[in-house]
């Protein structure tokens, strides 16, 4: 940063919200690798709770958020979450001619454009990168890195609790509850999981990536979710026989019309050779092509404070250094209708009570409403009370696979609610 006469200054920073990337954030600044930033305020509730004696004594602890306005700050780090009053202090900051970082996908995934128009308005920054895949540098990626393409897809594991849990359930045998037990003893989930495993979580970043990736605006409730409550153990067994393995998938793809948007979060079957099947525990991967580029993968630790930190500090090295166009930092204006059907092969497993006459029932279900039944699977050894197979139907639209199973849901031999999934393919020529 240049000061008036024209040396090069300090970028005076403010953290609020002291918790886990507050304070990971707070280490690298106080490390002093980055001799442009200094950290001169910290905000927080009930603050004298979270001093500490590891950053500079100048630092000043304060629970008013409106102590770092007054001047002395050039960049606000909003770090407390939630959305109020976590887009209000934004708002503040940036009315104030602060400019703000932020790792808050759920205030930027649904007021970004507005928050971006404030920051245009007060000739601000304002910076998201953490707000999607925590470490992976994936907003720069798609604004600098890959901006010379013409992106039309992009699909991601952006879970890290969903991909440990799934990939418990692959590696273990381990029962959805027990693998989310795990991972919230392990600190990976939350006491309410709703938000990660029920696909909240990926749908307010994978709405974010729309907006950066694919150049539009979109709501958030209007991508389709589904959650991974549903698989059981033996859906893993199913896929491997497939040559696949089950992910929480995040995907958006523009439709060569131009007019419409598909996006979608749910668990599906992927390749075990794609890339989406390689991320492994809380790891996150964001796949994206490009009409001229093709397919390029970004991977790496998608939370914890340290990674998560990393994002946060580069964004501020990026307003010290006067990087980012100011025209060109929010989410874009321009609205797409969001179409919420996929053509794709479907795996469907039951569990039912056996009885002679199912497989007729379900197939004649099927073919009325126009789905071709692919390939039928059991695996031996299983109770006729309560019995696992799985139908493959061959590429349709969801639609009519949900409308099929609306009825067949009706059926009195089922134990367990039909669980369905796509089978995606990676890299497939554009629809
Ligand atoms: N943790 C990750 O791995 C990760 C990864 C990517 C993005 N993020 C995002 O980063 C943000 C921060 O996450 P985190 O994990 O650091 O959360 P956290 O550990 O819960 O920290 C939040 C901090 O903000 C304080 N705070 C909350 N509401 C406040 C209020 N109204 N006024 C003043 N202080 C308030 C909290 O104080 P108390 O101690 O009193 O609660 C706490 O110190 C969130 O938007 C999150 O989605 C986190």
């Amino acid at each position: 940063m240049m000061n008036t006469a024209g040396q090069t200054s300090r970028c005076r920073v403010a953290i609020a919200g002291f918790g886990t990337v507050g304070q990971a954030v707070a280490r690298i600044l106080a490390s002093g690798i980055h001799p442009s930033l200094q950290l001169t305020h910290v905000c927080n509730r009930q603050v004298s709770r979270k001093v500490v004696d590891w950053v500079s004594p100048d630092v000043v602890w304060t629970e008013t958020f409106a102590d770092l306005l007054d001047g002395s700050v050039d960049i606000v780090v909003e770090l407390i979450g939630g959305v109020s009053p976590a887009r209000e202090w934004m708002e503040q900051a940036l009315a104030a001619g602060v400019s703000v970082v932020t790792a808050n996908k759920q205030v930027i995934a649904h007021d970004g454009t507005a928050l971006a128009q404030c920051a245009r308005a007060a000739e601000r920054t304002l910076l998201f990168e953490a707000a999607v895949a925590g470490g992976v540098p994936i907003v720069r990626s798609l604004r600098e890195g890959i901006a010379g393409d013409r992106l039309y897809r992009i699909q991601g594991v952006l879970n890290g609790t969903c991909n440990y849990i799934l990939t418990r359930m692959e590696r273990e045998g381990v029962s959805f509850e027990d693998a989310l037990a795990d991972a919230q003893r392990l600190g990976y989930a939350e006491a309410d999981p709703t938000a990660d495993v029920d696909g909240f979580d990926a749908q307010a970043k994978l709405a974010i990536l729309v907006g950066v990736g694919l150049g539009c605006q979109v709501d958030v409730s209007d991508i389709s979710l589904g959650s991974i409550r549903l698989v059981s153990a033996i859906d893993f067994s199913y896929a491997k026989r497939l040559g696949c393995v089950i992910r929480q998938v995040a995907r958006a793809e523009l439709l060569p019309d131009g007019g419409e948007i598909r996006a979608a979060v749910q668990p599906a079957l992927v390749p075990e050779d794609s890339s989406l099947a390689r991320v492994d525990g809380t790891q996150n991967i964001v796949v994206v092509d490009g009409e001229f580029g093709g397919e390029t993968a970004f991977s790496g630790f998608g939370a914890g404070g340290a990674p998560t930190a990393v994002a946060v500090v580069s964004d501020l090295l990026a307003i010290a250094h006067g990087a980012p166009g100011r025209d060109d930092q929010g989410i874009p204006s321009r609205r797409r209708v969001v179409q919420q059907e996929f053509d794709a092969p479907h795996y469907i497993r039951f569990m039912i009570r056996d009885r002679p006459g199912i497989l007729a029932a379900l197939a004649e279900v099927f073919s009325r409403h126009g789905v071709n039944v692919d390939a039928v699977w059991q695996e031996p050894g299983w109770s006729k009370t309560e019995l696992p197979f799985v139908m493959t139907l061959e590429a349709c639209g969801s639609a009519s696979v949900t409308a099929a199973l609306d009825e067949i849901s009706r059926f009195d031999f089922h134990v367990r609610p039909p669980l369905w999934l796509p089978i995606l393919t990676m890299g497939e020529a554009r629809a």
